[in-house]
């Protein structure tokens, strides 16, 4: 039905399924479709020739506006908790606190350095954030068509909202929920806004953004686009859904994972870095 879902990073549980859901959806048609994706690593690249891509925390991280000692601190952080992130043998629930803590430790961190909201610009141009090859095409298609995106994402909305500004793709039909920054009135980070997004609450987060979801109660087909199991509860607040087809992103531990993500999501990209598949489903669908 559609030549790229034969591709070798193409992983399916069920293909037959996939192609009654996405023959239902194009019947369907645009009007009754939106995206929910994740950012970090989902929309972003994993790696470039070899080397890790930054989440929007890390552009943060590697940035001109951290002292040393506290990159030192925050990568203290991401050894301790990355593993612990993609780690096969823990629950969720085991992982729960533990991802709250690397979330509260970083966040306070990253206040105590006085962060400015006039610097993020220059720091996000200055960094490796690269979105995945294919995103222009992506993006463009949606906002062409009518169709919301919703990026979820437990990274930082300030820094992420610049990357897609910078990247020209910050159209009118994408809306962000995210971990805002709180500026004083002279411009310097205080604090975190709101209620935290970390990886395994994005469910509670979807359901205190009932308006959001109200407005599009129409489009009862859903594609979630994510890269961590915690992504699969991004849809939880729509209204009466009909069909959902859940897109995974398989970046790195391959072997130990691949059988938790096929049984969770419905299209599994393993070690993809582009929006190929994506962007394939997207044109049959519209
Ligand atoms: P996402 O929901 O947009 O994917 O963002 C979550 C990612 O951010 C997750 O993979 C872990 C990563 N992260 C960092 O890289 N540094 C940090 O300090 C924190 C708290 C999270
Ligand atoms: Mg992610």
């Amino acid at each position: 039905m559609i030549p790229e879902l034969s591709s070798p990073s193409v992983c399916m549980r069920d293909p037959p399924r996939v192609e009654e859901i996405i023959k239902t959806m194009q019947k369907a048609g645009t009007s009754t479709i939106q995206v929910i994706s994740d950012f970090d690593m989902t929309l972003t690249r994993f790696a470039y020739n070899g080397k890790r891509c930054p989440t929007s925390h890390n552009i943060l991280d590697n940035s001109k506006l951290i002292s040393e000692e506290c990159k030192a601190q925050l990568k203290d952080l991401l050894n301790t908790y990355y593993p612990i992130e993609i780690d096969s043998k823990r629950t969720a629930e085991e992982k729960l606190p533990l991802m709250v803590e690397w979330w509260t430790k970083a966040h306070t961190l990253l206040v105590q350095q006085r962060i400015r909201k006039d610097m993020l610009q220059d720091v996000v141009k200055e960094s490796d954030a690269m979105l995945r090859e294919g995103y222009q095409l992506f993006f463009d298609h949606l906002q062409e068509h009518s169709i919301p995106l919703l990026i979820f994402s437990a990274g930082v909305g300030d820094v992420l909202e610049e990357v897609i500004r910078q990247a020209g793709v910050f159209h009118p039909n994408v809306k962000v929920f995210s971990n805002y920054m709180d500026f004083d009135e002279t411009g310097v980070l205080k604090a975190f806004k709101g209620e935290l997004i970390h990886i395994y609450n994005k469910r509670e987060g979807a359901l205190l953004n009932t308006g959001h979801f109200q407005e599009l109660k129409s489009r009862h087909n859903v594609l979630l686009v994510g890269d961590s199991l915690g992504d699969l509860t991004m849809a939880d607040g729509v209204h009466s859904m009909e069909n959902i087809l859940k897109i995974g992103f398989l970046n790195d531990k391959v072997e130990e994972r691949k059988t938790s993500y096929l049984n969770a999501y419905d299209i599994v990209l393993v070690k993809d870095e582009t929006m190929e598949v994506l962007n394939a489903l997207l044109l049959h669908l519209t």
